[in-house]
């Protein structure tokens, strides 16, 4: 279990807040998906979980453990992290991009290849694409990936940070229903960054909807569709809605 209380973090002590009094509990096994607009403070959040960044006030707590009290090493290594855009090691081969976290545990060659065997398999990519660089890959096959990499030591928790925030619709919508799937198969505690809408409703067992360093509200698809807890989140959801409606009026 993940759990914020009451943490807040301003980066120029006190005159604005990244995020401001943000108190959130996300269950384990949970799909938590973070949405809200640029800047509103996603990716704060997300960062805080693996301490690499400090709330300036407020706690954090992993599995009711203060997490600045657990080891930072341990902390990390049980937190699988995506990053936002691509962030792949453009020198190093697919093989060593997923394995960087095996090789810094010391894990034996052979176990290091036979993980990268099993996760190019999880995600869908032909085995000889482990001896090519990034570049070498499209878009979508660098994210998926960017998922194997988090995924390589088995962790418990999976932060993604706008996994998919680069690619084309179609590719998005497709590695959106593997991951679907992949939640289903690996069971893990997740959270989830995105601004999409829809990509927020399609994945998430709950969404947070964060708005200038503030969640406006925590609720499934259906609480935050049905019963908006501000008017903020009522618009959010209202303006796509009215647009898909002149959208169809048109056709
Ligand atoms: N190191 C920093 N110094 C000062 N302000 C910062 C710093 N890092 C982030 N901020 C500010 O904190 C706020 C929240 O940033 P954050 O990265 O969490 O947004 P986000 O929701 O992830 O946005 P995006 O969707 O664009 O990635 C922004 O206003 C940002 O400018
Ligand atoms: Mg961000």
């Amino acid at each position: 279990m993940i759990k914020f209380t009451e943490v807040s973090k301003t980066y120029d002590g006190g005159g604005s807040y990244a995020l401001r009094d943000v108190n959130l509990t996300v269950a384990n096994g949970e799909f938590l998906v973070l949405l809200g607009s640029s800047g509103s403070g996603k990716s704060t959040t997300l960062k805080m979980i693996n301490r690499l960044i400090e709330p300036s006030s407020g706690s954090v707590e992993l599995d009711g453990k203060l997490i600045k009290n657990i080891d930072l090493v341990q902390l990390r290594r049980s937190i699988g992290y995506v990053f936002q855009g691509i962030g792949l090691f453009p020198h190093m081969t697919i093989a060593e991009n997923i394995a960087i976290v095996p090789r810094l545990m010391g894990w034996p060659k052979v176990k290091q290849l036979a993980r990268v065997a099993e996760l190019l398999n999880l995600i869908g990519l032909p085995q000889n694409f482990s001896e090519r660089l990034p570049e070498q890959l499209s878009g979508g096959q660098q994210q998926r990936v960017g998922v194997a990499r988090a995924l390589a030591v088995d962790p418990e928790y999976l932060l993604m940070d706008e996994p998919f925030g680069a690619l084309d619709a179609v590719t998005r919508d497709k590695l959106q229903q593997e991951m679907l799937q992949w939640r289903t198969t690996l069971n893990k505690t997740v959270i989830f960054v995105t601004h999409d809408l829809f990509e927020a409703l399609t994945l998430g067992d709950r969404i947070a909807i964060f708005h200038d360093g503030v969640i406006e509200q925590v609720g499934t698809r259906s609480e935050v569709l049905s019963a908006p807890a501000t008017a903020f989140v009522k618009d959010l959801f209202a303006k796509p809605a009215k647009q898909l409606q002149e959208f169809k009026d048109l056709v």
